[in-house]
């Protein structure tokens, strides 16, 4: 039988990448964070010092980069590395964010990451965590939902974690630079953000973790 894939899109904010690493700790399957790859290449172009809107270039960059998710020493959490160089941090930013969503937009771009997001999919499975997983990478998975919250949700909790990071920023900045994300992501021709027709919605507005946690649990266990 094909290894089973959960895969979990939304768009920025929703609380896809907690939900998606805790679902996966409880199920005891690989994840994927498709989002950090956008970013890796993101990072590596303006690295590069690439103009973001040189399709060729920044996909030559796509192609040659080096990602590896690695275990911390500790075992805490998965450092990213690029290119040999550990960017976790730096990927986390807004800016890393609005890279990514920058090159994200461009097809090859987005196929040259194709083969290396199929090879997560091993035995006993895997969540997928993205904007495509469930309609472009992984169209034939058993299991699919599709996460939301309100822009004014999703920024207050963007807010949380990146003043508990220490970074400086607004709440009115960053709903504006989500929203404008989403509309990006939404409108563009390649892979548009948008629910798989068949994935399950869960409006996580007002909801904890584990709450959804626990809803986005029965979908794979009813
Ligand atoms: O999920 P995350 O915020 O890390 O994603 C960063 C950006 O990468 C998104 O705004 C989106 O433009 C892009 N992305 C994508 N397809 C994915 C994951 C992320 O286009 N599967």
């Amino acid at each position: 039988a094909p290894v089973p894939v959960l895969t979990i899109d939304g768009p920025s904010g929703s609380g896809k990448g907690t939900i998606s690493r805790q679902v996966a700790e409880h199920l005891g399957w690989r994840l994927l964070d498709s989002g950090a790859l956008y970013r890796a290449v993101g990072y590596a172009a303006g690295a590069a010092g690439l103009d973001l809107s040189d399709a060729e270039a920044v996909t030559r960059c796509a192609q040659t980069t080096k990602i590896r998710f690695q275990p911390s020493a500790d075992g805490s959490d998965t450092r990213i590395l690029v290119n040999g160089h550990d960017a976790t941090d730096e990927l986390r930013t807004e800016t890393a964010g609005a890279a990514a969503s920058a090159i994200a937009s461009i097809a090859p771009v987005r196929q040259a990451l194709v083969e290396l997001q199929l090879g997560f999919r091993k035995a006993p499975g895997l969540v997928a965590d993205g904007r495509d997983m469930g309609t472009v990478i992984f169209p034939d998975a058993p299991f699919k939902v599709f996460l939301t919250a309100s822009a004014a949700e999703r920024a207050k909790r963007r807010y949380k974690q990146l003043k508990e990071k220490g970074l400086n920023v607004t709440l009115a900045s960053l709903q504006r630079e989500i929203e404008a994300r989403d509309h990006r992501d939404a409108s563009r021709a390649v892979a548009p953000l948008r629910p798989a027709p068949e994935a399950v919605l869960v409006d996580t507005t007002g909801m904890d973790i584990d709450q959804v946690v626990a809803k986005v649990l029965t979908v794979v266990q009813p």
